[in-house]
């Protein structure tokens, strides 16, 4: 099939890239110049792994290209994919204009029959305004094409998504009409070696089934950090809790580790935007405003653990003269993406308490130097940082910390301390490795705050 996407970022490159995989003849359209320069050069934005080879293999053989050129590219594409970003507004709700726009720009472009696809995470709703948006366009021309707009929202995770999108475990698609649903059937087919979940809904509920999915993955976390707060002050482990419900096969194991709080690009967009959605229908969604505050003082607890250990009660910035050294930066391992991590919470929060902020991650360096800039200190070799510093935290759990040199950690730091916000070692061993070690939630060895 012929196909164009809109939008060469996250969402969009990886679509394109698996798209064209799987045989069809993929144009990805972007309004930045430099960025489809760079890519019909083989320079791919973002890391994500293995995207670059598929990207670079699809174009090289023919079946991916790049463009600025809107005309050009829904010329012969049979199906319109929207790709392009929905950053949240002022007040937390989806901002549609580059939607929108894109609707529009096919509008005005279109020369026949074309079936016009939501994939950015959109409102509930938003399928009607972008039907509304094409038909301007052509009433303006007095063209008078048809069209089907469906909704197909896209659920990968950041640096496991070309597995998701090749292996996905369902497919959502929202329409109304019979044989646009067949169409995108044929399209996804090659892509449902794992099961055959192709779920046929109408647009609304395809719409909601992305932010519910996202706001329920969210509410674990949020009600899993705070069942860690509570171990921690009653000497539970919360790991063993894991165990104990994840057995439960309504419950499962998935998304139930406590952490510094979620992150991301999805996440807490997508939960504060489903608020604002209530709203707008007159709607108090309650628990979602307190998955959300859960989160937002759950980034605080591992400087606060700092603190209390470290610094000197009386003063104004108690970590005056002290250093920590921070490993992980980016959201969540196997991303560069520095988007709502919990890590810059952290850090802004040590540097403010008059820290030395030194920091370690695999891939997220560069994006954290354009964040913090000079002050904070980088280093690509993870146990540099250790030296006189005296404490360690841990903040995203990339595999290259899972089983460090314990031996070079202690020999390195000032003192043996080490703040884990991943819960990547035994308490027990880290004890009688001679280390002070505060995990999350475990065993009472927790520094318990007050009243959080
Ligand atoms: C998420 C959804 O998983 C995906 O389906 C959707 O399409 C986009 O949003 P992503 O943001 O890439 O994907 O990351 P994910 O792996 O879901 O992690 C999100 C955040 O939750 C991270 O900060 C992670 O550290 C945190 N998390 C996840 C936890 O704190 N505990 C967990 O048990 C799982």
């Amino acid at each position: 099939m012929k196909l164009c996407v809109f939008g060469a970022g996250y969402v969009g490159l990886v679509a394109a890239a698996c798209f064209a995989e799987s045989g069809n003849s993929v144009t990805a359209v972007d309004v930045d110049t430099r960025k489809i320069e760079g890519l019909k050069n083989g320079i791919v934005p973002i890391y994500e792994p293995g995207l670059k080879e598929l990207v670079l293999r699809n174009q090289s053989e023919g079946r991916l290209c790049f463009t600025t050129d809107v005309p050009d590219a829904v010329a012969n594409a049979l199906i319109c994919f929207i790709a392009v970003g929905t950053p949240p507004g002022e007040d937390g709700s989806a901002d549609l204009q580059y939607v929108l726009e894109v609707a529009r720009s096919i509008g005005r472009s279109m020369s026949g029959y074309r079936i016009i696809v939501d994939k950015s995470t959109v409102p509930v709703g938003t399928a009607d305004r972008v039907r509304a948006a094409v038909q301007e366009e052509l009433d303006r021309r007095g063209a008078a094409f048809e069209f089907d707009v469906v909704s197909n929202p896209e659920f990968l995770k950041e640096g496991a998504a070309i597995d998701d999108f090749m292996k996905p475990d369902r497919v959502v698609i929202g329409t109304d009409n019979v044989r646009t649903a067949e169409i995108m059937k044929e399209l996804y087919e090659p892509f449902m070696r794992k099961n055959n979940r192709m779920i046929v809904m109408d647009i609304r509920s395809a719409e909601m089934t992305k932010y519910a999915a996202n706001a329920m993955l969210a509410t674990r976390i949020s009600f899993m950090n705070q069942i860690a707060n509570l171990c921690e002050r009653m000497g539970a482990d919360v790991a063993a809790v894991r165990e104990g419900i994840g057995s439960d096969s309504r419950i499962g194991y998935d998304f139930l580790f406590p952490g510094p709080g979620y992150g991301g690009s999805c996440f807490p967009k997508d939960v504060k935007a489903l608020i604002r959605t209530a709203e707008e229908c007159r709607y108090d969604f309650l628990l979602l405003k307190a998955v959300e505050e859960v989160n937002e003082r759950q980034k605080e607890i591992l400087a606060e653990k700092l603190i209390r250990i470290l610094g000197s009660p009386d003063e104004e910035q108690p970590l005056t003269g002290r250093t920590v050294a921070c490993w992980g930066l980016a959201f969540k391992p196997r991303t560069d993406d520095m988007r709502e991590a919990p890590s810059l919470t952290i850090i802004e929060r040590l540097l403010a308490a008059g820290a030395t902020v030194r920091a370690h991650d695999p891939e997220a360096l560069k994006e954290a130097k354009k964040l913090f800039g000079e002050r904070i200190e980088y280093s690509s070799n993870q146990y540099d940082i250790l030296a006189g510093a005296d404490a360690l935290v841990i903040i995203t759990d990339w595999n290259e910390y899972r089983t460090p040199d314990f031996d070079r950690i202690k020999a390195t730091l000032k003192q043996p301390l080490v703040v884990d916000g991943r819960n990547l070692y035994k308490p027990d061993r880290m004890k009688s490795a001679g280390f002070r070690y505060i995990p999350l939630g475990r065993s009472g060895n927790g520094i318990a705050g007050d009243g959080r």
